[in-house]
Order: C-alpha cells, then structure tokens, then sequence
C-alpha cells in the first residue's frame, strides 16, 4: 500500500518507515521537521515532503500525487510537562492539526487512518494490566490531546461509514533498529532509557529517579517498555485489517511491567559501567504502575511483541547511543 507516515522523520514514525518498506508497502515521509531529523530522511531514501500539516493544499497535493491509500498519524508533540505549560499549543498541534488531516483525506479520498495514541489517555487506571475498556481519565493537556482525537475519529467514522481507522494506545516506545541504522532522538529527552544510557556515555552528569516510596516491590514506579519495532509492525498489522465501520481500539504493550531500578541494574549491565543516580521527590502526575493487557492487539491484530525483555531492547538502543551519544547530530 502507499503510506503516507506524517511524523516520519521522528522516533517511531522512522522505524515505521523503515518497517513498511521493508514489508514491501511504499512508504512517503511527511514532516516539517521541527521535532524531526532531516538524517532520517537521507537514510531511508523514501520520497519525503518537508512540510506543515497544517499547509492543507501541500498535504493534499501529497495524498492524490503519491495515490496515498492509509495515512498513519505520528505527527504531535508529545511532552506530558508541555503540555501542562502549553496547553494551547498541544490542542493545537494533537486535536487541530489532525482534524486538518482528516479533512485532506477526505477532499482526496483516502479513506484508512492509523492514529498514535497513548497509555496516558487512562490516566491513573484502577486496575493493571490495563485492558482498553479500562476507564479514560487523562490525568494532562497532553493525554486529553490524545483521547480527544479519538473521540473525534468516532464521530469522524459515524459521519462516513467508508472511513476506516485505528487508534493504538502506545506504552513506553523503546528501543531502536536491530541494525543500528536508526535511533532515539528527542530534544529535550526525557525517555528514561536514552536518559540512562546518555548519563553512562558522559553526555549528562546523572540521572534522577522521582520518587522511591511508590507502593511497588523496589518503591519505583513500574511501566511496559514496548520495542519501537514491534510498534511499527503492530501498525502494520493494522492496516491490513481495516475494515468498514469497525474502529480498532488496542494497546500496545508486552504486558510485563518493569521499575526505574530494574532498568538502571539492565542498561548498567548491558552497558558495563554505572550510572551517576540521584534520588528525588515525586513527581505530580507520574500514575505508579503502568502496564498493557495486550490479548485484544493478538486477537484483531495478530500482532503481539517479540521483544519482551528489557535487556535485549536496552541492547538495541546501546548499539545505537554508544555511536550517536548525542542524537543524529553527533
Ligand atoms: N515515544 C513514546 O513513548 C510514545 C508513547 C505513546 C504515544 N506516542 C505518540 O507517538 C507519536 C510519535 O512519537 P515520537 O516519540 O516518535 O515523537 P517525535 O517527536 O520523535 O516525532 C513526531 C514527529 O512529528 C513531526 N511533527 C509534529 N507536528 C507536525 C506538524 N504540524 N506537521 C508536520 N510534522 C509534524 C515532528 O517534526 C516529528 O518528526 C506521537 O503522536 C506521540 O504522542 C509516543
């Protein structure tokens, strides 16, 4: 199929670019850059469009000239602490910059929509491991962002019955290409394996754990650490299967949760040094132990995560940082 990735030029949007081409679709990068990396583009050597979705007569000049059949929705910001300070800007890019490309969609007739979204539109959950009929109650502008877009893809559906889409609520994305050929790169970073493995590479002076009192086994909080790889196939996947009137719901995980020591004891391993660790406070907002009931993504999607240890997919991030300490710029 002819993909049009918006956001292809960051973090997960690139492997999945990368993962849609090697599965024989053809791939075209849309992005404007401003959280992307114009390398990204030189390595995987698929048509790109250096663009705002926003600038509506580019985007749809872009769906009808490469005959785009499925849009799949990386582009947004994705900072929970933004979001907090720039509520604005997050409606605005996540809610009004997707409802732009919807409306391209339509006005060029491409009908099959996959959409990024997130474990934070649960909020804090009652219950682990989170089933996707857990309660939504984002706890920020960001997951609010991110659930709002849902609820706008369902009335979207509702109002036409031939669009079809998917909204895939992500864990936390790690990782990076088994082949070393792409990479994290995200400024400022706040991923807590980049974080790590930068603090051992002397790129940063430490790393700081909020919070060691949470009610978890080691008192840090826990998450589902999900292969950005086996994201990019489980999108994929979705496309495949997207029918008439039935929206995809899924999350995106491995179903096993981790805590911030575990992960500082495997990178430290994986990488054969020790990190400077600093011990804080809380954090507000941060939920105590996230992680995915991911049996609804084997059912619909056949999809489920071939990475499902923390060492292999820290591995894969140390092939690349110990190369790129600093990003793609260095
Ligand atoms: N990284 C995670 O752990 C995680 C978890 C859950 C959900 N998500 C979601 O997945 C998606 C991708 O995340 P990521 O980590 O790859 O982010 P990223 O910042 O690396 O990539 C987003 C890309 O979108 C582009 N972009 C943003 N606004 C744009 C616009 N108006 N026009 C054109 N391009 C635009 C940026 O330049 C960037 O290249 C986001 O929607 C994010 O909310 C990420």
């Amino acid at each position: 199929m002819n993909v049009l990735v918006a956001g292809g030029a960051g973090y997960i949007g690139s492997h999945t670019v990368k993962r849609l081409k090697e599965a024989g679709h053809s791939p075209v990068i849309y992005d404007n850059l401003t959280r992307g990396h114009r390398e990204v583009i030189d390595i995987l050597k698929v048509p790109s469009i250096v663009g705002d979705l926003n600038d509506k007569p580019k985007l749809i000049d872009a769906l009808r000239k490469y005959k785009i059949d499925t849009v799949m929705h990386f582009a947004a910001y994705a900072y929970v602490g933004e979001s907090v300070e720039h509520p604005l800007m997050y409606y605005h890019n996540n809610v009004g910059t997707t409802i732009g490309v919807l409306e391209a969609m339509k006005e060029a007739g491409v009908e099959r929509f996959v959409f990024s979204s997130t474990c934070a539109t649960y909020g804090n959950p009652d219950r682990v491991p989170i089933t996707e009929d857990e309660k939504k109650a984002p706890v920020s502008p960001y997951g609010r962002s991110k659930l709002m877009v849902e609820q706008i893809l369902a009335d979207a559906q509702v109002g036409n019955r031939k669009f079809k889409f998917a909204a895939l609520r992500y864990f936390n994305a790690s990782g990076c290409a088994l082949d070393g050929s792409l990479g994290e790169d995200h400024e400022p970073e706040t991923h807590l394996i980049p974080v790590i493995l930068q603090a051992i590479l002397g790129v940063r002076p430490g790393i700081t754990v909020f919070g060691t009192d949470y009610p978890t086994p080691d008192g840090t909080n826990v998450r589902d650490y999900i292969h950005v790889d086996d994201l990019a196939d489980a999108h994929i996947q979705a496309m495949e299967r997207l029918k008439d009137a039935e929206p995809i719901y899924c999350n995106l995980g491995t179903g096993r949760g981790f805590s911030v020591k575990e992960i500082i004891v495997t990178a430290e391993k994986v990488a054969g040094k020790k990190v400077p660790v600093s011990y804080g406070a809380r954090r507000a907002g941060d939920a105590v132990a996230l992680w995915a009931d991911p049996s609804r993504a084997k059912k619909i999607l056949g999809w489920e995560a071939k990475h499902r240890d923390p060492e292999g997919i820290i591995r894969s991030a140390w092939n690349w940082f110990s190369k790129h300490p600093r990003g793609y710029a260095g």
